[in-house]
């Protein structure tokens, strides 16, 4: 990450000095270790935040102009407070400009303001960049205009800014991760109650480390929509046939689908069987890392990427090849793809000196059958967006 004043001086050339309130700011990625495709039947996740983040430098304005540059892509916008409609041409500003509406919406009293970010974490990798510029504009237009959001609303205001603005329909765990994860412990995040739990996560025997396939997650948007109307269908079901209120697939437990997956059509109930079997490997998990049990840990992800695979649908070749070579290594707990699926990364549970071995292994083996060297990252849980103290 580029030194923080480097990029101070580079934000001080582009602009004069406006004289009212600064500040720096950053916001990390994530990576999910088990419950995957949960959060939006609202159900639990256990991501951690990691150590690729956005920082972004902000200065307040006296108007409602708003200018932002992408030091990264050495992409610039203005846009002004009062009229934010999406961009076709610059989707990018459209994470922060769907933000600045939101906070707007809440009604939040905003003023303009000069910006430049620059990131580090993966494009298209399913590591989050995007909640990632959400969760970081959002904090640096509340901390700028000295509102108090607090992190909950703020990661819900950064979800709504991706649903209704970017036209995402994802669900709240990758803002919410990136608001308020901890060094050292996993959320475990309830998506219904948006409650949240801090696991510990810091023994120094295990690494967790993300193995990057380079497949950019092309179908990734149709598809997740499409798992999203199969829960629907599910969950209608389930409330036909269950005398009591069911909102999502949350409610049925093994046993109920147990009895009644014969009648859902073949394709809805492996959907179903994914979601709900997921679930309980969330708490499983959690059970386990409070015993300090690593490898029971580390079988539950196993299982999670069986069920992704099979089951949802949403892993491919790259992604199981990754983790077919992962769990042919000795000293490796578990291994599974992360994310929405469809390309990007996959996570791993490993003892920590066996960390070189195992990347060497990957690599020359991924590339051997894929032509492509994968990127590894070795990333104890981070936390999650902060203010950057100056000087
Ligand atoms: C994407 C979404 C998340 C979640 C995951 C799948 O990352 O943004 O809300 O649904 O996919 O678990």
């Amino acid at each position: 990450m580029q030194d923080l004043n480097k990029l101070w001086k580079i934000f001080n050339k582009k602009h004069t000095d406006t004289g009212l309130i600064k500040g720096a700011f950053s916001a990390p990625g994530r990576v999910n270790l088990i419950g995957e495709h949960t959060d939006y039947n609202e159900g639990f996740v256990l991501p951690i935040a990691i150590g690729k983040k956005i920082i972004m430098l902000g200065q307040l304005r006296n108007d409602r102009l708003v200018q932002v540059f992408d030091l990264g892509y050495k992409a610039e916008v203005k846009f002004s407070l009062d009229s934010l409609s999406p961009s076709k041409k610059d989707t990018w500003a459209n994470y922060l400009m769907g933000v600045m509406d939101e906070i707007q919406k809440a009604e939040y009293p905003l003023q303009g303001a000069n910006l430049i970010f620059i990131s580090n974490i993966p494009k298209g990798a399913g590591l989050s960049s995007s909640a990632a510029l959400e969760v970081v504009t959002a904090l640096t237009m509340a901390k700028l205009n000295l509102l108090e959001i607090k992190p909950v609303e703020m990661a819900r205001l950064c979800q709504r800014a991706e649903n209704n603005f970017v036209g995402v329909a994802c669900g709240i765990m990758d803002q919410y991760v990136s608001c308020l994860g901890q060094k050292n412990y996993t959320l475990f995040i309830d998506c219904r109650s948006n409650d949240y739990e801090l696991i510990p996560f810091k023994d120094p025997n295990y690494q967790v480390l993300i193995c990057n396939s380079k497949i950019q997650r092309g179908l990734a948007n149709s598809e997740y929509n499409k798992r999203r109307e199969e829960c629907k269908i599910a969950t209608e079901f389930f409330k036909h046939e269950l005398n009591r209120e069911i909102r999502a697939l949350r409610d049925i437990t093994i046993d109920e689908y147990k009895k009644y997956q014969a009648q859902l059509p073949e394709i809805i109930a492996r959907r179903a069987r994914h979601v709900i079997s997921e679930n309980y490997r969330v708490q499983a998990g959690v059970q386990a890392l409070r015993m300090g049990n690593y490898s029971a840990f580390g079988q539950l992800m196993i299982e999670s990427h069986r069920s992704l695979k099979d089951d949802y649908e949403v892993s491919c070749t790259e992604l199981d090849l990754l983790v077919d070579l992962a769990l042919k290594q000795e000293e490796i707990l578990g291994a599974r793809m992360t994310g929405a699926g469809f390309g990007g990364c996959t996570v791993n549970l490993l003892r920590r000196e066996y960390i070189d071995v195992f990347e060497k292994t990957i690599k020359q083996g991924y590339k051997k059958i894929t032509g492509i060297l994968p990127d590894i990252y070795v990333t104890p849980p981070a936390e999650g967006a902060k203010v950057i103290k100056l000087g």
